[in-house]
């Protein structure tokens, strides 16, 4: 297949589901991301609407090499007249496993050597190098002696919105985030909640997603400085962005953050400002969340780790609170299993599906899914009346 949408790695099977959500006909998942078939339009709109895949690659040569000179000659046989002139800036990354040599950057140099040597034969001069912000930047992917060079058309990876001015704490990427959005199975109708919101990666998400903001409108792309991205190209990728422009509902359900660190929270207000989001925020203690009606979905990303605060004991009066949210489904993303045990200690969590791994860049989380049982499906009576400032 012509591209392939990479995902952090968990998210593959919600990266589906959602290009799926898009129209995408022809798709496979598989490790890493999801294959998908189309037009260079596609892989455009891709770029601009999809929350969850990081890059998008296309493919531009796959075969097989059992040497680094069968390497060059695929490489080589290339026709980079059509993507890139000696005047553009040029950079390889590359993975491997089990290919003839597992030397990462022995291979970056072959495939760059393929590219630049084949440009100067034809043109007289090569492009040079940038490491840091080149015009074309190609991705070798090898397994065995199977290999596929792909071109990446996202530039920075998608999680770079453009809206996230300020870090808090332990930032979620926001692809991530809108992975675990997916995850919990949220309707985009209701109301959804984070208590524990930080610099508001999760209200924010979920507010472009419930009001269809693409979330590439604030940004470029690396596709559009290709040598092949001309006139009538960039005149079609202007139509698609007015027309995801046309899409944005300008009101959603509610949706807030909160969280007892300030600092996060004018972190959070300023990119909610940034991404046009209409989430609120507000300082509270989660330990003092209370539910307002009788539905909703809550979803967080709880402190762990040198940042956390009274380890279990902490975790077990979050779980507490949570345990309150009378018919709310509640998800959460946690970084350690104390956080799990918590939770499951409390008998007004039901398990709503089995937990889901995922990774936060290289630490290995669980997706938790809980939904509250309401009294008269016999949880304990429960008191709700708020302790701490109003989220609202
Ligand atoms: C892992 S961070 C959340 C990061 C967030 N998802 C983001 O993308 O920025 C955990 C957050 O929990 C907050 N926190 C810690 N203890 C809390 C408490 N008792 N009540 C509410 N928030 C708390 C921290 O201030 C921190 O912002």
């Amino acid at each position: 297949m012509r591209y392939f949408v990479t995902a952090a790695k968990g998210t593959e099977g919600v990266l589906r589901d959602e290009l799926r959500e898009l129209g995408v006909r022809h798709l496979r998942a598989d490790r890493g991301g999801v294959h998908v078939d189309g037009p260079p339009s596609l892989a455009w709109r891709l770029c601009l609407r999809s929350r969850i895949g990081v890059r998008v690659y296309e493919s531009l040569a796959t075969g097989g090499a059992r040497d680094a000179d069968e390497l060059y000659d695929l490489v080589r046989a290339v026709e980079w007249e059509r993507f890139l002139s000696p005047r553009h800036t040029l950079a390889v990354g590359a993975s491997a496993k089990n290919t003839f040599t597992n030397h990462t950057q022995f291979l970056s140099r072959r495939v760059k050597d393929g590219v630049v040597d084949r440009l100067r034969a034809r043109e007289g001069e090569r492009p040079s190098v940038d490491l840091d912000d080149p015009d074309v930047r190609l991705f070798l992917h090898g397994q065995g002696e199977d290999f596929t060079l792909y071109r990446d058309l996202s530039g920075d990876p998608l999680h770079m919105r453009g809206y996230r001015r300020h870090v808090n704490d332990a930032p979620l990427k926001e692809t991530l985030a809108a992975a675990i959005l997916r995850l919990s199975g949220w309707t985009r109708g209701s109301t959804l909640i984070d208590p524990m919101c930080g610099s508001g990666t999760i209200a924010i998400e979920a507010d472009l997603w419930a009001r269809d903001v693409a979330p590439g409108l604030g940004r470029r792309f690396g596709f559009e400085r290709h040598l092949d991205f001309d006139d009538v190209a960039r005149r079609s990728f202007e139509d698609i962005r007015a027309e995801c422009e046309r899409m944005a509902l300008d009101e959603g359900p509610v949706i807030i953050g909160s969280d007892i660190d300030g600092r996060a929270l004018l972190a959070a207000k300023e990119n909610a400002r940034a991404a046009r989001s209409l989430a609120r925020f507000s300082e509270m203690d989660v330990r003092f969340l209370a539910p307002k009606g009788f539905d909703g979905a809550v979803v967080t990303n709880p402190p762990y780790g040198e940042r956390l605060d009274g380890g279990m004991s902490f975790y077990r009066e979050m779980a507490q609170a949570l345990a309150k949210m009378n018919g709310h489904t509640v998800t959460v993303l946690a970084g350690t299993p104390m956080i799990e045990d918590a939770l499951n200690g409390e008998r007004p969590l039901r398990e709503a599906s089995r937990p889901h791994q995922v990774f936060n860049g290289p630490i290995e989380c669980r997706v938790l899914r809980y939904r509250v049982a309401n009294r008269a499906e016999g949880a304990d009576p429960v008191a709700v009346e708020p302790r701490g400032k109003d989220p609202r």
